[in-house]
C-alpha cells in the first residue's frame, strides 16, 4: 500500500506526541463505554417499569444516566483537547521542518520550483496532513470501538435479532465505497482548481504593475471570474454528492430500524426478549449509524492526507545540493581568492556560463570584473559563496578549498551586493541589520551614512524604522540599492562581492558611496562588477570576461595599452559618462 508507506514518514511525529495520543485513546474507550452504558441503564430502568416499581428508583436510573452522560462530555472534551491539540503541534513541527528544509535548497531547486506551487503544499497540503492526524486517527479509533462494542452488546442480548438487523450493512458499504472513491475525485478537483484560482491571484497581484500599465484589467477580470465559476461550480458537483450521501445513509439506517422494530417488536409481544433488551437493542443500533458514515469520511481523510504527505515528501526528498562537506574549523578569514580553471553552467545541456576560469586575488586587493551582458559576471561572483557549484576547478580562499569552510563561516563573512537588490517587507533598520543577531542605532546609522541613504532615510516620517513593503516596493531601486549596500558592510566582510552595485544611482553619488566604502572596508578583499569607469579605476587588477572565459586581465593602464575589447569597452563608457555628467 503506496499510502501506508508515506504516511509511516510520520511516525517521527506520532512518536514524539505518543503519551498525548495514548491518553486520547482511552479517552475515545471511555467515552464510547459510557456512551454505549446508556441504553443500558435505560432497558434497567425500563424492564424495571415492567416489573412495576417506584418513582424513586426511576429517579436513581435517571440520575446515573445524567452522571454517564455528564462524565461522557468531561472525556469527549479531553479526547478532543489531547487528539486534535497534538495533531496541531505536529502540524506546527512538520510546517518548521518543511521550511527549514526549503531554506537549506540549493538556488537550483527555485530556479526549477515555481514559488506558487510551494506555498500551496505548504498550506492546503499541511493542513490536509493535521486532518489526517488529528481527525482523521480520532475518529478511525471511534469508529473501530464502536462498531465493535456495540456489536457485541447487540449480539449478546439477541444474536439472531442483531444477524437481521445487519441485513442493511453490505448496502451500506457499497454506498460508502462508491461515494467515498466520487467524493476523492470531487475533491482533487476542488483543490486543483482552488490552487489555479490562487496562482492566478499571485501572479495578477505580483504583477499589478504591468497589469495597469497594459490597462489589461479587463480581459484579467473576465478570466479570474471564469477561474471562479468553475471553482464554484465544482463545489457544487462536491455539495450533491455530500447531500446524496447523507439521506442514503439515513434511509439504509431507517431501514435496519424498521426490521428490529418489526422483528423485536414480536418478539417482545411473544415474551421472547424483555422490553428493556429491545430498547437497548435499538439504542445500539442507531448508534451504528454514526461510526458508519465515519468510516467513509475517516477513509476520505485518510486518502487525502496521504496524497498530501506524499506531495511534501517530494520537497523533503531533495536534497540540497551545497551542503558542507567535511569542513575544517577556519579561524579567521583573513580574505585571499583564488579560482583554479572553473567552470560551470547551470544545466547539462546548456553552453558553460564559466569556462576554465584562473585568477588569483591577494588578500585585500580589489578586483573588477566587467565584460558584456551575459558574459558570466554575476556567475562568478555568485559561485564564491557557494550559491552553486563548479562544474569543475576548484574555488580556494586563503588556501582552502571553500567547501571544506563551513556554509556558515563562508557566507558571514562575505558581503554581497546582489545585482537585484532584495529587501524583507520590514523596517530599513531590520533590512540593513539583516545579517547581524543584533544591530545598535549607531551601527546602522554609520553604513547607512556610507552608502549615502543616510539623508534621505532622515526625511522619512519613521526614519529608519520606515516600512518598504514586500520585496522594498516602497523604496526607489537606487534607495534599495544603497540598502543592499549598508547590509552588506555593517556585518564587517573579509570579502566584498559587489554586483553592479552602483547601477541605480547617479555618478556623483557613486564616488562618494566609493570613497566612503575605501575608508570603512578598504583593506577588504573585493570583487567588483560595474559599467562604471570611477569604480573600474580604484581595481587593483581588471579581468574582462566574453562568453564565460577571461579574454583579457590586467590593470587599467595596461589593458588600456594592450586590450582591444578594454578599450572599445572604456571608449563607451567613458561617452556615457560624460553624457551623464555634462
Ligand atoms: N539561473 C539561470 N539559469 C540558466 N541560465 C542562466 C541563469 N542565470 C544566468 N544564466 C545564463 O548564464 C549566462 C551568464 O549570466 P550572468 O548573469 O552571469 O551574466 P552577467 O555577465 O552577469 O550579465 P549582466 O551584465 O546582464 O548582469 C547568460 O547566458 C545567462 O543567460
Ligand atoms: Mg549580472
Amino acid at each position: 500500500m503506496e499510502s501506508v508507506k508515506t504516511l509511516a514518514r510520520l511516525s517521527k511525529y506520532l512518536r514524539r506526541h505518543k503519551r498525548a495520543l495514548a491518553i486520547g485513546a482511552c479517552c475515545i474507550v471511555l467515552v464510547n463505554i459510557l456512551g454505549l452504558s446508556i441504553p443500558w441503564l435505560t432497558k434497567l430502568a425500563v424492564d424495571k417499569i415492567e416489573a412495576g416499581t417506584q418513582p424513586r428508583v426511576l429517579l436513581f436510573y435517571a440520575s446515573l444516566i445524567v452522571a454517564a452522560s455528564a462524565l461522557q462530555g468531561i472525556f469527549r472534551f479531553s479526547m478532543r483537547k489531547l487528539m486534535i491539540g497534538a495533531s496541531r503541534k505536529m502540524e506546527y513541527e512538520l510546517r518548521n521542518d518543511l521550511f527549514d528544509h526549503l531554506l537549506t535548497l540549493s538556488p537550483s531547486y527555485f530556479n526549477r520550483t515555481r514559488t506558487g506551487d510551494i506555498m500551496a503544499k505548504a498550506t492546503n497540503d499541511i493542513s490536509a496532513v493535521r486532518e489526517f492526524l488529528g481527525p482523521g486517527i480520532m475518529y478511525s479509533i471511534n469508529t473501530v470501538v464502536v462498531l465493535a462494542a456495540a456489536t457485541s452488546l447487540m449480539l449478546y442480548i439477541d444474536p439472531l435479532l442483531t444477524a437481521f438487523a445487519l441485513l442493511p450493512v453490505p448496502a451500506l458499504a457499497v454506498i460508502v465505497n462508491r461515494f467515498g472513491r466520487l467524493v476523492k475525485e470531487r475533491f482533487d478537483k476542488v483543490q486543483q482548481q482552488f490552487s489555479k484560482l490562487n496562482a492566478r491571484v499571485h501572479e495578477n497581484l505580483s504583477g499589478i504593475r504591468v497589469v495597469r500599465a497594459y490597462g489589461i484589467e479587463e480581459s484579467e477580470k473576465r478570466q479570474f471570474s471564469e477561474l471562479n465559476e468553475d471553482y464554484v461550480s465544482k463545489n457544487m458537483r462536491l455539495v450533491q454528492i455530500w447531500g446524496t450521501f447523507h439521506p442514503l445513509i439515513a434511509l439504509v439506517g431507517g431501514i435496519g430500524a424498521v426490521i428490529v422494530l418489526w422483528l423485536g417488536g414480536r418478539q417482545v409481544v411473544r415474551g421472547e426478549i424483555s422490553l428493556g433488551d429491545f430498547v437497548a437493542f435499538s439504542g445500539y443500533l442507531m448508534m451504528l449509524t454514526w461510526p458508519a458514515i465515519a468510516v467513509g469520511w475517516v477513509v476520505n481523510l485518510v486518502q487525502r492526507g496521504a496524497a498530501s504527505m506524499n506531495r511534501i515528501a517530494r520537497i523533503m526528498d531533495e536534497q540540497p545540493e551545497i551542503v558542507d562537506i567535511d569542513p575544517l574549523p577556519l579561524v579567521k578569514m583573513k580574505g585571499e581568492i583564488e579560482f583554479k580553471d572553473v567552470s560551470f553552467s547551470y544545466r547539462e545541456e546548456l553552453p558553460p556560463a564559466l569556462e576554465n576560469v584562473s585568477f588569483r586575488l591577494p588578500q585585500g586587493r580589489k578586483l573588477a570584473i566587467v565584460g558584456k551582458t551575459g558574459s558570466g559576471k554575476s556567475t562568478l561572483i555568485n559561485l564564491i559563496p557557494r550559491l552553486f557549484q563548479p562544474a569543475s576547478g576548484k574555488i580556494l580562499i586563503d588556501g582552502l578549498e571553500i567547501e571544506r569552510i563551513p556554509l556558515r563561516t563562508l557566507r558571514c563573512r562575505i558581503g554581497y551586493v546582489p545585482q537585484e537588490s532584495f529587501l524583507f517587507s520590514d523596517s530599513i533598520k531590520e533590512n540593513i541589520a539583516y545579517g547581524l543577531a543584533s544591530a545598535r542605532d549607531e551601527e546602522v546609522a554609520e553604513v547607512a551614512v556610507i552608502s549615502k541613504i543616510s539623508e534621505e532615510v532622515e526625511e522619512f516620517v519613521e526614519k529608519f524604522e520606515t516600512l518598504v513593503g514586500e520585496r522594498g516596493i516602497a523604496l526607489s531601486g537606487g534607495q534599495k540599492q544603497r540598502t543592499a549596500i549598508s547590509r552588506a558592510i555593517i556585518i564587517s566582510p573579509a570579502i566584498l562581492l559587489l554586483d553592479d552595485p552602483f547601477s541605480s544611482v547617479d555618478v556623483a553619488t557613486e564616488r562618494e558611496i566609493l570613497r566612503g566604502l575605501l575608508r570603512k572596508v578598504g583593506d577588504k578583499t573585493w570583487i567588483i562588477v560595474s559599467h562604471r569607469l570611477s569604480s573600474i579605476r580604484e581595481a587593483d587588477e581588471i579581468i574582462v570576461l566574453e562568453g564565460g572565459r577571461i579574454a583579457e586581465r590586467g590593470t587599467h593602464e595596461e589593458l588600456l595599452k594592450t586590450g582591444k575589447l578594454y578599450r572599445e569597452l572604456h571608449r563607451r563608457l567613458l561617452i556615457a559618462e560624460e553624457l551623464e555628467t555634462a
